[in-house]
């Protein structure tokens, strides 16, 4: 199996499943090539996992995941094995460093576990270490920056036992932030200009947390986790309701609550949501040279939340949209188009990982 958190690995790959296995549920995507255009959603499952069997990014209930597994791919239909897996930015470590221009691949690896044991606080032998050279360095054309990633092997190797579990086959391991990268790339080449100079944000707003990445072209230039997700607004529902958390969750989606529940539990959340928007964007002012985002992207299950969109463009004062993974993709006649367009800006980093099979 090859581990590559950046990206390196460059092979033409034969059919791949990307799988997400989130707080909340795993996330299976199937992508082939289309007839016209360079790719197609064939299909996907989303099951959700047992409550407590992922604590904060860590496996406690492998079994229970595999369980969910089986089901999504029992659902999926597929004959794909081959999988593409993510850690969540907190188990991976990244860093750009400055290197020599012109060195051998092998003593670019040398070179790199060197300097790797400077900023890594695990012993070497505890990560999986891969690198990437990004190009040369501004400040001296003799160097070139080179991107660092370090992961814990355990919380890589988890994650392999789980898919085994389910008869899967990983066969990369990304990092969510990169994977969600290459979706939101995808999306970026058909905005005006491909994208090109614009300064764009997308928030995935999940389960437990929200993930801010900021792009420009083509490079990431800001991260960022934060405590907010659909669980809050269930646990509300739980609470005010007296409905079990099951329940909750499905009434959640479906709306069907009391007559007071848009206007003294959602609107408040989704209030409190834009709100911690809007501060994360406040913060990648503050604390870089940047001023300005152009666009913000909102994807995860609990964007699709009614008036999220708008209390965003209206907090942020940037034009803002629900972000689908599958922009300019073909589709799958099968697809039950309404349940997609409900569920695609939660397939994010499931999509992004689906991608590995076109960008080697
Ligand atoms: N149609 C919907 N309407 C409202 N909320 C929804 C809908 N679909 C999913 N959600 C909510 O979105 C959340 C799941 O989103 P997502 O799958 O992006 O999170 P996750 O990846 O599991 O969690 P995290 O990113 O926090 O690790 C849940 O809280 C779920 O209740
Ligand atoms: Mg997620």
């Amino acid at each position: 199996m090859a581990i590559s958190l950046s990206g390196l690995l460059k092979r033409k790959a034969p059919p791949l499943l990307g799988v997400d296995i989130s707080a909340s549920c795993v996330k299976v995507v199937e992508l082939v090539d289309g007839a016209k255009m360079p790719m197609r959603l064939e299909r996907y499952a989303i099951e959700p996992i047992e409550r407590g069997a992922i604590n904060d990014g860590a496996i406690e209930k492998p079994e229970a995941i595999g369980e969910s597994l089986l089901r999504a791919l029992k659902r999926l239909n597929t004959r794909t094995r081959d999988v593409a897996l993510a850690l969540p930015s907190a188990a991976v470590i990244t860093k750009k460093i400055t290197l020599p221009g012109g060195l051998s691949e092998e003593d670019y690896e040398l070179q790199v576990e060197t300097e790797a044991s400077q900023y890594i606080p695990f012993a070497i032998d505890e990560v999986n270490l891969d690198f990437m050279v990004l190009g040369p360095a501004p400040s001296d054309e003799n160097e070139v920056e080179v991107l660092l990633t370090a992961s814990r092997k355990e919380k890589v190797e988890d994650r392999v036992a789980v898919a085994e579990l389910a008869g899967l086959r990983p066969i990369v391991v990304d990092s969510e932030p990169y994977a969600a990268r290459l979706a939101l790339d995808h999306v970026s080449s058909f905005l005006p200009n491909h994208g090109q100079g614009q300064v764009i944000a997308i928030f995935d707003v999940g389960h437990l947390v929200t993930s801010l990445t900021i792009v420009l072209n083509g490079q990431t230039i800001f991260e960022r986790d934060q405590a907010f997700g659909g669980n809050q607004l269930t646990q509300d529902i739980v609470r005010l309701y007296g409905l079990m958390p099951e329940e909750a969750e499905m009434k959640k989606r479906s709306g069907e609550l009391p007559d007071n529940y848009g206007t003294d539990v959602l609107q408040p959340f989704v209030e409190q949501g834009s709100i911690d928007i809007a501060r994360a964007l406040q913060f990648f002012f503050t604390s870089t040279p940047y001023t300005r985002v152009d666009r913000v992207f909102v994807a995860g299950g609990s964007g699709v939340l009614p008036g999220l969109i708008e209390a965003i463009a209206e907090r942020t004062q940037v034009p803002t949209e629900l972000f689908s993974p599958f922009q300019g993709m073909e589709m799958s006649e099968a697809l039950r188009e309404r349940q997609l367009r409900q569920d695609a800006p939660s397939l994010l980093v499931a999509t992004g990982l689906a991608m590995r099979r076109f960008h080697g």
